[in-house]
């Protein structure tokens, strides 16, 4: 028997502490299929209304129109923040922990955000921005980062979270894509002991955005900055001139309520959009659920704010339910590889969720830096953003977990909005590696290459199979569109298989029913959990003018999960060089960022190509993986003696 087929039982403590039992989940399931309307119409409660909704679920895949719950009137800030001072206005909201331990620990209670909150969506008010306007951010993990996006929230702006890991380049594109006149961000970050420079970053990036008129600028390290006289403001200098109330503004179900950009198999990054209340119930209830949370534990969400995770675990979900978060502003090895324990054992966290490529990072160092911590008031492991290896699930289980400890292994997207496969702690028996079950209201099917049913939908021709993972039915959390380009949403995610919403992972259903994630099955790569799409790196190469084509593929890698692999030819006439290489990475960094860096750079005088000029991407994907043993069939090449060139002069052996 392998690892993979080991089956965790429910244990006593998690049925203990379960809002859902295996019984509730089968019979809750069951129904948001069979009665959609009267399952959501229960769920409604969960949000305070300004006008409650009489629909529910109104959407099309085919053409593409998605609204839930569309003649509903509400506020995301109220519901993340006024209705909770009547019982919460002392309890702790969010606790700060910086990059250096020894820096003070901040603690922010429900009072507090209210006050900032609506502070800060004074001062927006003041520098003039309205309902509909959509207002970048690009600040470090600090408490002002959910401030601002909250804020945003309060006054009907739109928020674009730009990751403080990009590029001055690519907050420019999301800036002019979005079409945003503000901008907030922070001096500085601060990141293993080193400081990250955001305002001036956003100030190489607004030499490209003639129209944004201002920018709010948050004091964070206090190391100097350069303020442009009429466009920039300082946090702390307009705060002291707002009141602390702000009238919330009326939003309509599906008003806008952020974009988040984030990578596809082709082109630039797309502005994915997510609307008011069914985003927020989706995150309110899978956030409850999921993690069966309980007044008063702490939840610790390793993702930073500039992603989906950190959007929906961080912000929506746990403060719409009156939830205290941690907040973690460093990096799980700094000052020393043991930086997560100890600030699991220091706050006494309750629930800890963070990604695989952290987990295998950290075994590398073993189990000694985990048995330094008392680690005993965990309840609950998650993770999240990539497929989890079996042997990192059992690391995790067994020496975090103490073999006690239920995983969720929660699957989703940018566009799910929160968690859509996942084992529920009281109700599933776990499998290493298996995001399990489908959340309620989601039928999960695959499909073949030709889009015909393998398994499912809705119970049909039940598993074992394999195939391309498609949901056939809207939930409330779905994107609703690409800012700016409805068209590219329904040809990114309709089309593929018409009239199914393709999520662009493979998967599998096993004799269980569990389903298992095995990964991207489009252009698309899975870097430390961070999405980075071919297309946008292979531009990034192309870009330096002695390039004349650049081809990038996925391979797997130990840590983080898979890295980037780029094959490049040079222009006619120029020679390789060190310098070259660097030149080459360098431009990766400043078109993307840093994590866009290939691990690879595999300079070649050809790329294999079909007679048609079709590069063949298959056989770039089996060589970088250092694979080549099947390449399959060769022969439609126009020169098949550039594969053995490719494998003679391959970099991941
Ligand atoms: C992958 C992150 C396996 C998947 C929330 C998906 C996962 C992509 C899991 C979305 C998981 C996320 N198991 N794979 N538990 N969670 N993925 O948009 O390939 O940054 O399509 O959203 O991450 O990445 P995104």
């Amino acid at each position: 028997m392998s690892d993979a087929d080991h089956l965790f039982p429910v244990t006593d403590a998690a049925l203990a502490a379960t809002r859902t039992t295996a019984a509730q989940y089968a019979a809750n399931y069951a129904r948001s299929l069979s009665d959609s309307d009267g399952f959501w119409r229960d769920q409604v409660g969960r949000l305070d209304w300004m006008t409650p909704p009489t629909k529910m679920g109104n959407w099309s895949w085919d053409p593409v129109d998605i609204k839930w719950f569309e003649d509903g009137v509400l506020n995301v800030s109220v519901n993340c923040l006024d209705r909770h001072l009547p019982h919460h206005a002392d309890t702790i909201a969010i606790v700060w922990e910086g990059d250096d331990p020894k820096a003070p620990v901040r603690r922010i209670s429900y009072g507090e955000l209210h006050a900032e909150t609506c502070r800060m969506a004074n001062a927006l008010i003041g520098l003039g921005v309205q309902k509909g306007d959509r207002v970048t951010l690009y600040m470090p993990m600090i408490p002002e980062a959910a401030m601002a996006m909250l804020a945003c929230a309060r006054i009907g702006a739109v928020h674009s979270v730009v990751f403080g890991g990009f590029s001055p380049e690519a907050i420019a594109g999301r800036i002019q894509d979005a079409d945003s006149k503000f901008v907030i961000t922070a001096d500085y970050g601060n990141r293993a002991g080193k400081p990250l420079q955001l305002k001036g970053a956003v100030d190489k990036a607004l030499e490209q955005c003639p129209d944004v008129e201002a920018v709010l600028v948050v004091r964070h390290t206090g190391a100097e900055v350069n303020m442009h006289p009429e466009r920039d403001h300082w946090w702390h200098e307009l705060r002291a001139q707002v009141p602390a109330t702000c009238t919330p503004e009326p939003m309509a179900a599906e008003d806008p309520l952020f974009i988040l950009y984030t990578s596809g198999s082709t082109g630039k990054p797309k502005g994915v959009l997510h609307t008011t209340a069914g985003y927020l119930l989706w995150t309110n209830m899978t956030f409850e659920t999921v993690f069966d949370y309980r007044q008063g534990e702490l939840f610790w969400c390793t993702a930073d704010v500039g992603w989906v995770t950190g959007h929906s675990y961080i912000v929506y979900g746990p403060l719409s339910n009156a939830a205290t978060v941690l907040m973690f502003e460093g990096v799980p090895n700094y000052p020393d590889v043991d930086r997560f324990w100890a600030t699991i054992a220091k706050h006494k966290v309750n629930i800890f969720y963070t990604a695989p490529t952290a987990l295998r990072a950290l075994m590398r160092d073993g189990p000694e830096p985990v048995d330094r911590h008392d680690l005993s008031s965990l309840r609950l492991l998650g993770t999240v953003g990539e497929p989890i290896n079996p042997e990192a699930w059992l690391w995790y289980h067994r020496h975090v977990g103490k073999s006690k400890l239920p995983i969720v292994d929660t699957w989703w997207q940018t566009e799910t909005g929160g968690a859509m496969m996942t084992p529920l702690p009281g109700a599933h028996a776990l499998k290493p590696g298996a995001a399990a079950m489908p959340f309620y209201g989601i039928v999960p099917a695959l499909v073949d290459a030709e889009g015909k049913f393998i398994a499912g939908p809705e119970g049909q021709n039940p598993g074992p199979n394999e195939g391309n993972l498609v949901l056939t039915r809207s939930w409330p959390g779905q994107a609703r569109t690409v800012y700016g380009d409805h068209e590219r949403f329904t040809q990114t995610y309709f089309t593929t298989y018409r009239g199914l919403y393709f999520t662009g992972d493979g998967a599998r259903r096993d004799a269980d029913g569990y389903w298992w994630i095995t990964g991207r099955v489009d252009d698309v790569i899975n870097v430390s959990g961070h999405r980075m799409g071919t297309a946008e790196v292979e531009s990034a190469l192309v870009a330096h003018p002695d390039v004349a084509e650049a081809a990038v593929v996925g391979y797997p890698h130990d840590i983080k999960g898979q890295g980037i692999y780029a094959y490049v030819t040079l222009n006619s006439g120029v020679e390789a060089s060190d310098k070259l290489l660097t030149e080459l990475r360098y431009s990766v960094r400043e078109h993307i960022g840093p994590i866009a860096t290939p691990d690879h750079l595999h300079l070649t005088p050809a790329l294999p190509k079909t007679r048609s000029g079709k590069i063949m991407r298959r056989i770039l994907r089996k060589i970088a993986e250092n694979d080549f043993a099947a390449l399959g069939d060769t022969s439609t090449l126009a020169d098949p003696s550039v594969v053995q060139a490719l494998i003679d002069g391959r970099l991941n052996r």
